[in-house]
């Protein structure tokens, strides 16, 4: 199995992006913490960022033609994207969705999600270990 670690927007900027929201750890410690988690568990990870929205459309394509899971932290696309809710709706193997912060203890406009109604589950407000906890809930299935 492998699977798809997709982040959104300002996600390369993990580390340095408001750190009292999103902790200290980089996109890069972000990967390797993923990877364990694969090695762990059997799975293949592969995991990917981009601040383009039709990139991540492609991805998401790629990943419903493969059948690949696909762990999702949309960032702000999350809020307002239907176009990525579309590419999501595609997919046939499971979808986590994953917030580092709490979204629902932040602004209003965070606490909807286009993205919940198409996912198997959602992991909110666990910081960066919500990834390897998606990922082995994925290879458990
Ligand atoms: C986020 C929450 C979003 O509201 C925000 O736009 C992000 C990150 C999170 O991981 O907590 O970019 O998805």
């Amino acid at each position: 199995m492998r699977v798809l670690v997709l982040n959104g927007p300002n996600l390369g900027r993990l580390g340095k992006r408001e750190p009292a929201v999103y902790g200290y750890t980089t996109h890069e410690d972000l990967a390797a913490l993923c990877e364990k988690a694969g090695t762990e568990m059997g799975v293949e990870v592969e995991v990917r960022q981009t601040d383009h929205e039709g990139e991540m459309i492609g991805w998401l394509h790629e990943a419903a033609d493969e059948s690949r899971p696909v762990v999702l932290n949309a960032g702000a696309w999350t809020h307002y994207s239907i176009a990525i809710a579309d590419a999501c709706a595609q997919l046939t193997a499971p979808l986590v969705e994953v917030h580092i912060s709490n979204v629902h203890k932040r602004e209003d406009f965070r606490h909807h999600s286009y993205i919940s109604a198409v996912a198997s589950g959602v992991i909110v407000g666990l910081g960066v270990q919500g990834y390897p906890l998606a990922i082995k809930w994925i290879a458990e299935q």
